[in-house]
Formats: C-alpha cells, structure tokens, sequence
C-alpha cells in the first residue's frame, strides 16, 4: 500500500491532497484564485503563478494535518508537470522537487490531463482498462481511448476552442462572472433551451472532431441583438453544446469498438446536463458510465497524488530535473485535427 501526495497548480486551482493505493483520500485541501482574476474577467497567468507560489506550502501543510501525517509518512510526492500555465506548473512542480529531495521521496511528475484521465478509477475501483473517455475541460475537447497508465489513443479533438473555452465565453458575453461553466449551468435551469436559434457545428460531420467557436460567436450575436433573454441564451447554448458533444460521440461510437465503459471527466464533467446526456447515450450503447463527483472533476489535488499513485505503482518515477512541460498531449502520435496552426 503506498500513500501519496499529491500538487495541482496548472491553472487556477491551488491545491494538495494525499491519497492512499486502495483509494482512500485522506485529505484534500484547495485554494480557489477567482477574487484574484474576477476584474480581469479569466486568468491572468502571472497573477496565478504569483498566487500558486503564495498557497501551495500552507496547503501541503494542512493536507498534511488534516491526514494526520507528516512527509516521512508518504511514499511519493507527485505533482503537476504540466500541460498548463507555465508560471504555476512551475512553482507546483519546484515545491514537490523540494519536499522529494528534503524527504528523500521519489517524484512523480503527472500529465494533468492524466490527473484527469484517470480520475474516474480512483473513485470506481471496477473501472478497468480500456475505457472511453471524453475529457472535457477549460482547454480541451478530447475523446479518447484510455488503454493503460500512459497509453492513450486520441479519437477526436476540438478544432478550434474547448469547450470549457465555450463556457467562459458565454458567461463572459452574458455577463454572469468568472468562473463561467457554473454560472452559465444555474442561469440555464431557469431558461428555455429551444428560445434561441443556435448552430450546432460539425454536427452531421464526416469526421470525428469538435468545434465551439462558431457558437460563441452565435451567442454573442444571440446577446447583442436584445431580442433574447440572458436565462434562455444560456440553456440554448448548453443545448447546443450537449447535442454536439452526443452527435460527435455517435459518430466515433459508430465507428469503433467501443469498451465497456464510456466515462467523462474534466471541469465540464461537472455539468449536469452533459452528465444526463452521457448517461443516457451509455445507456442506450449497451455501456457502464462512470463520471466522478463534480468536486473531483474541476482541477483539484486528488486526481493528481492519485494519477501519482498508479504512476508509482507501475515503477513511474521521475528524477528531480524533470522540466515542467507547457505542452504536453496524451496521444503523441495523434495526427492535427486539421492541418498546421490548430489549436489541439
Ligand atoms: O478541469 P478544469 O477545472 O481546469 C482545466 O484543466 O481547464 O476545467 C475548468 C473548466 C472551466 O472552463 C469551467 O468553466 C468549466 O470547466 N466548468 C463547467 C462547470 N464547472 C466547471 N462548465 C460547465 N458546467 C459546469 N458546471
Ligand atoms: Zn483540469
């Protein structure tokens, strides 16, 4: 049995947490940066790296308290090496190379999408290899084949924004504040879906990849026309947005052999209309679904001390001059979703 501890600092979410192999979580503490990039109305990188740098020792701490632990107890520190906002990976990445060598641990160094990845097996211990995920979060759109611990084939991505993107967007334009994706979640419930006339790209389409680009501009045309109310804006575009994602997920699920398991994670997984959609799309495919609970799909420390956890198992340790990775795709043979310059 192996316990891990686990750093998460890739975007806006400063946090630690300490998971055990047989899935126990025996702390989790997170610091949440929106005061600090509200007036700016999304990240601002420095900001945030400045933020990470100012949270993350008062974090290992109280994970450590709250675990009833000290860092001699710990098997391995794992933390985020990237993809991400660089500044952060950094200073995640620094502390944990620091408390490795201080303690004389081994260091994982963990893909977030990974942390992301593999999220769903921590909380389900009968979710086995291979699965079907769609990873869904502020920087991606991917479905992609989960075969094993490092193995990813990617099935489809966005061609232009993720779809998280797509929500902040929207929030933005209709004025709900930052964060986006919850905000424009609770202005939906109390709206009407089919109000507004909005695309649905590549819905239809002879390829397997997304796009949400389009429709942020419909949104923002939706809005300045005044013909629209902001409630019935917001659920017609998560309509949109849950009947692409189903119509591109048909296509791929049309096309394969599909595992037994369709799962989803990422900061959008927790939006509950999508959850239903996915669920009931599992359901009729003949599939299990497995989707963690919301807290463990937006960025946080667990996913990562137990990405970190299945790395150590599998004798995947790093050594201290790991470099934190701004890039860093799951599927590195995965072929550009159309031609050079996209953003995948
Ligand atoms: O995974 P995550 O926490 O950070 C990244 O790795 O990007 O995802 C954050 C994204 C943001 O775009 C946020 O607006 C979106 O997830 N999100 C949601 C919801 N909660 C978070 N989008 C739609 N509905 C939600 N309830
Ligand atoms: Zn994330």
């Amino acid at each position: 049995m192996a316990t891990i501890l686990g750093l998460e600092s890739s975007c806006d979410e400063t946090a630690a947490a300490i998971v055990r192999s047989d899935r126990t979580i025996l702390s989790h503490a997170l610091a949440g940066q929106e005061d600090h990039h509200r007036a700016f109305g999304g990240v601002v990188p420095e900001i945030a790296a400045r933020a990470h740098a100012e949270l993350m020792t008062p974090l290992v701490e109280t994970a450590l308290a709250d675990a009833g632990m000290t860092l001699d107890d710990v098997d391995a520190i794992a933390a985020t090496a990237g993809p991400g906002l660089i500044g952060g990976v950094m200073v995640g990445l620094v502390t944990a190379k620091a408390l490795a060598m201080a303690a004389g641990k081994p260091l994982v160094a963990v893909n977030h999408l990974e942390g992301h990845a593999l999220s769903p097996r921590l909380i389900d211990a009968d979710l086995e290899f291979p699965y079907l995920l769609l990873l869904v979060s502020g920087g991606h759109c991917q479905l992609l084949r989960v075969n094993g611990i490092g193995d990813y084939d990617r099935l489809a991505t966005t061609i232009d924004d993720a779809v998280g993107e797509a929500f902040d967007k929207t929030a933005k334009i209709l004025g709900l504040g930052f964060p986006g994706g919850p905000a424009v979640e609770v202005t939906a419930a109390r709206g009407d879906l089919n109000a507004v006339p909005l695309p649905r790209p590549l819905k239809g389409a002879a390829e397997p990849h997304f796009s949400f680009a389009g429709l942020k501009s419909a949104v923002l045309r939706a809005h300045e026309s005044g013909r629209y109310r902001t409630e019935d804006i917001a659920a017609s575009f998560q309509q949109a947005v849950v009947e692409c994602l189903q119509d591109r997920l048909e296509y791929s699920l049309d096309r394969i052999d599909p595992p037994a398991a369709l799962v989803v994670a990422g900061g959008v997984a927790a939006n509950s209309a999508i959850r239903a959609m996915l669920s009931d799309l599992a359901d009729r495919r003949g599939m299990r679904f497995v989707a963690p609970p919301p807290w463990l799909c937006t960025d946080n420390g667990a996913m990562i001390a137990w990405a970190g956890a299945e790395r150590f198992a599998a004798g995947l340790t790093d050594g201290l001059d790991f470099v934190a990775r701004p890039r860093w795709p799951l599927d590195h043979e995965a072929a550009p979703a159309r031609g050079a310059g996209v953003k995948a």
